[in-house]
């Protein structure tokens, strides 16, 4: 983001505290930060404070007579290359909708020709409230980009969703919203497996899993849209190949794996893949017959783990990921997973309902840092915000 050039306006809630730490991370990638506080906001941090971090005057009054003279509203709304909202308020957002101008914040953004990112933070009702389904269905439809807030814990001690996003998904949204055709991860290789794997039985049985491949398929299809190089080891599946992603189909466990030791070195593998964690002892070269009352005993061996054979060997890529597909005590189960199996983040979901061949997921990140919980969205809309997020923490500059 060096030399970008973010106007920063801060609203009234209590994530205002987060825009410090966001501002701190703008300034470590090379971006300057002006920051325009509401009266709201400054009930939560000090103009002194955001002019620390900034290294800026901190604007708060439209009728301050000394920025009119050194800096115009007008100027100051144009100057920038991007307006960032964090956190916008419900209040924020429907006087945004409406184009209100009866402060420096909102005078602003009814004045700026600048791309605007808003970054929603509020209680679960306010934002499941009919009337902010509208305003963010109308800033969305003027183009104004608001990212999705996450799920969780609130300050108000309800949960859902309302959680001011984490610095680094921010982070990724304000580098997308700069350079939407950017291509941050050119020159990376990344290897994504996907789908379900067959493990025969005997010539026209096999073993399988209900994994419809769509959500690593949609994975692979958002890195290369990125600038990846993309190698995409899938298992079974009668899905298209994205546009400039190499497809290696494979049907086994065993198949896979040497699939992905092939495709070595990787700078990211994202391990989507429902590998199946067994395979039949031994294939039967003919089909098993019925043949009296008993069926016939299936003697089962255990798969190599691919994911964590990557997360513990010599070749590890610099990001590993890896999903979890739990239908009880998802975050225990998948926290567990990633220090198993030595990955840096466990994409946990939960299985348990139609996530599974359906179109829409539900994820949680498990990083060493804590888990950051996704709303209900889309696989693609998923893979999108996750490239993204591959993108920030790999350094990709965008
Ligand atoms: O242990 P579990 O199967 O739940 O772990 C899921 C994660 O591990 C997924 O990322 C999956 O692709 C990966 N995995 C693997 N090889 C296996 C089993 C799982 O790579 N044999």
């Amino acid at each position: 983001m060096t030399g970008k050039r973010i106007l920063l306006i801060v609203g009234g809630g209590i994530a205002a505290y987060k825009a410090c730490e966001l501002i701190r991370a703008l300034r470590k990638s090379g971006a300057s930060v002006r920051c325009v506080l509401t009266a709201g906001g400054a009930q939560f941090v000090t103009p002194m404070t955001l002019a620390a971090l900034s290294e800026q005057p901190v604007h708060t009054s439209l009728w301050d007579l000394k920025d009119e003279a050194e800096m115009g509203h007008i100027q100051l709304s144009r100057e920038a290359d991007l307006v960032v909202v964090c956190p916008a308020t419900a209040d924020l957002m429907a006087k945004m909708a409406a184009g209100i101008a009866d402060d420096l914040a909102t005078t602003l953004l009814l004045a700026t020709d600048k791309p605007v990112l808003a970054v929603p933070a509020m209680n679960v009702r306010m934002w499941t409230h009919a009337a902010t389904r509208r305003n963010v269905a109308t800033l969305r439809a003027d183009g104004v980009t608001v990212v999705e807030p996450d799920e969780g814990p609130m300050a108000c001690g309800e949960f859902g969703p309302g959680r001011l996003p984490e610095i680094e998904a921010i982070m990724a949204a304000i580098g997308m919203a700069l350079a939407p055709d950017a291509k941050p991860l050119a020159g990376r290789h990344a290897l994504v497996t996907a789908g379900p794997t067959h493990e025969p039985i005997d010539p026209v049985r096999y073993i399988a899993n209900r994994s419809s491949g769509k959500q690593g398929f949609a994975i692979a299809a958002a890195l290369a849209r990125l600038g990846a190089g993309v190698t995409l080891v899938a298992g079974p599946v009668a899905l298209a190949t994205p546009p400039g992603v190499t497809r290696i189909d494979v049907e086994t466990a065993n198949e896979m794996a040497n699939a992905v030791d092939r495709a070595l070195p990787a700078d990211v593998a994202v391990m989507v893949a429902a590998v199946a964690d067994w395979r039949t002892a031994a294939e039967s070269s003919q089909k098993i017959k019925k043949s009296g009352d008993a069926p016939p005993a299936l003697a089962l061996t255990e798969n190599p783990d691919i994911l964590a054979g990557l997360g513990h060997g010599p070749r590890r890529p610099a990001l590993l990921i890896g999903f979890a597909a739990e239908t009880q005590d998802v975050l225990a189960h998948a926290t567990a997973k990633r220090v198993r199996k030595g990955a840096d983040w466990i994409i946990a979901n939960d299985v348990s309902g139609d996530v599974m061949g359906g179109d829409r997921n539900r994820i949680h990140i498990i990083t060493a840092d804590g888990v950051e919980s996704w709303p209900d969205a889309g696989k693609d809309e998923i893979a999108d915000r996750l490239a993204h997020r591959i993108a920030f923490a790999l350094g990709a500059s965008v």
